[in-house]
């Protein structure tokens, strides 16, 4: 279906891709592996034409060497991407964002609404998606939904190849479980899809073939019934990675935070916890499930209609998160594009943002001083960027986690809101990560961590807390954590065990 021969990619002198050869059949799914920055989604961006690859390289289809000068020549070669950012426009319906591409094309130029809401509706039914409503907006609709409907819009357009970049990362293991039905169907279809995800298991069950690709070279690529997790760990690192969860000893102290019967209207009622010093208590739930809404409230982003908050032993009321940061406490939201990061400005300035203004002199800004506290965070978080005044959005995806990680690694706080920190990183830079919420710890800092990575949760925390539809269900002790556990509390109803 499509031939790659010798793409390489240079963005200011510096080498990111080389040498890439790469075939895809038509009609399979082909995995494409790598540890963060190793170029994943600059492969993805030259074959539907957001780049154009270095002299010298060589894209076919079906035989025919093709040039894409712009993205909307790819997509008249039937090539689709779902990003996992999805592009659909939020304040127009699903039918009417399933047939922009599409306007000119059908006979009479304008299209009448019932035409296209019929149009829709078939592409919905093709993917068993009849839940979706072609008449809603497109704002009502979960993640998971508005991803469907992206892949509405390539099934409209009669796609033969579907290129998905992490498309899992941030919706339910249940939607997760739809979507693989769902490309198992295209690709039962013809359709040829290269799929790039961190979840090595999601890939077991999904591949054909794997590309692994490290640090800009092509690793190989190999029959996913040849291989198991710890062959595709090996070729990505390109050494053994034997212990993911780095064990950790740590005494644990006298309650930091305290919460008790905390409530937001409408959204999380009577929630009771502590955290002590050294502890990293997880926080465990489906997606949707409000965990996020309780740390936002510990940061004051939300109001708080119920409860008391008590930190070091005095009640404590965030008003704001300048507030909450002035008491030690750090945030590193789940969705960095939004609010972890300030997309526009370098990687030193973005390490710099928590500790700017103390590091300043009568109001300027030591330009120095931050450049030296960013190539500290740099080293310590093995940040792979080509310089520091490197605008931080031209970061590989985990390589931006780790950024919004390292702003608040100078800062020392004594209380750390983890959202969902690992998310869209590869499987070395989470060891790291685990092992710096170890230290952490270690050094006496409290630590609260929301994720929906099960093994993740049992492995590193002392304690999980499960939360389903804003309510407590249960507080698990690490000795008996177990994925069924958790997932009974987080799923089932009438599921409730004593709090301990
Ligand atoms: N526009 C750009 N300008 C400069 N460098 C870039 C640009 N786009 C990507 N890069 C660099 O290219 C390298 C590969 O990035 P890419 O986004 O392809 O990685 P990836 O494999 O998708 O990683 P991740 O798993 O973290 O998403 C990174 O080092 C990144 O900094
Ligand atoms: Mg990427």
């Amino acid at each position: 279906m499509l031939e790659l021969k010798n793409i390489g990619k240079t963005f200011s002198g510096v080498n990111v891709l080389r040498g890439i050869d790469l075939v895809l059949k038509k009609g399979e799914v082909h995995a494409l592996l790598g540890e963060n920055g190793a170029g994943k989604s600059t492969l993805i961006k030259i074959l539907n034409g957001y780049y154009q690859p270095d002299k010298g390289g060589e894209i076919k289809i079906e035989g025919r060497v093709i040039q894409f000068k712009k993205p909307k020549d790819a997509l008249d070669a039937s090539i689709h991407t779902i990003y996992q950012e999805l592009t659909l426009c939020p304040l127009m319906t699903v039918a009417e964002n399933l047939v922009i591409d599409k306007q000119g094309n059908f006979q009479g130029v304008f299209l009448k609404n019932r035409e296209y809401k019929d149009i829709a509706s078939k592409a919905l039914e093709q993917l068993d998606q009849t839940d979706i409503n072609p008449g809603h907006l497109v704002k009502e609709l979960s993640i998971a939904q508005q991803q469907v409907v992206e892949i509405a819009k390539a099934i409209i357009s009669d796609a033969r190849v579907i290129l998905m970049d992490e498309p899992t990362s941030s919706i339910s293991q249940k939607d997760a479980d739809k979507l693989m039905t769902i490309i198992k169907k295209l690709r039962d279809s013809g359709v040829t899809i290269i799929y790039i995800s961190h979840r090595l298991h999601e890939i077991d069950g999904i591949a054909d073939r794997i590309t692994v690709l490290r640090d800009g070279d092509l690793v190989g690529t190999v029959n996913n019934d040849d291989v198991d997790e710890q062959d595709l760990i090996n070729m990505m690192v390109g050494r053994e990675l034997t212990n993911v969860y780095p064990k950790r000893d740590v005494e644990i102290g006298e309650p930091v935070l305290r919460v008790e019967g905390l409530t937001s209207e409408n959204t999380f009622k009577d929630i009771s916890f502590d955290v002590r010093k050294g502890e990293i208590f997880g926080i465990g739930g489906l997606v949707g499930s409000k965990r996020t809404e309780i740390l936002e409230a510990l940061f004051g982003m939300r109001p708080i209609t119920g409860g008391k908050i008590y930190l070091r032993g005095k009640e404590f009321n965030p008003k704001s998160p300048l507030n909450a940061i002035k008491n030690r406490i750090a945030f590193i939201t789940e969705d960095r594009k939004k609010s972890g990061l300030v997309l526009c400005l370098s990687v030193m300035e973005n390490i710099n943002l928590i500790n700017a203004q103390e590091k300043s002199t009568f109001g300027y800004l030591n330009w120095k001083h931050m450049l030296d506290i960013a190539k500290k965070q740099q080293k310590t978080l093995d940040i792979k960027l080509n310089r520091l005044e490197q605008i931080v959005n031209t970061l590989s995806g985990g390589n931006q986690q780790k950024v919004a990680l390292a702003k608040w690694l100078e800062f020392d706080p004594d209380i750390i809101l983890f959202d969902e920190p690992t998310r869209g990183i590869d499987i070395g830079a989470k060891t790291e990560i685990y092992s710096i919420a170890g230290e952490l710890a270690a050094r006496g800092a409290a630590i609260i961590m929301v994720s929906s990575e099960m093994p993740e949760l049992i492995s590193i925390a002392d304690r999980i807390l499960v939360i389903r539809e804003g309510e407590m269900k249960g507080i698990i002790g690490k000795e008996e954590a177990s994925q069924e556990l958790i997932m009974s509390l987080a799923a089932l109803k009438d599921s409730n065990i004593l709090t301990k």
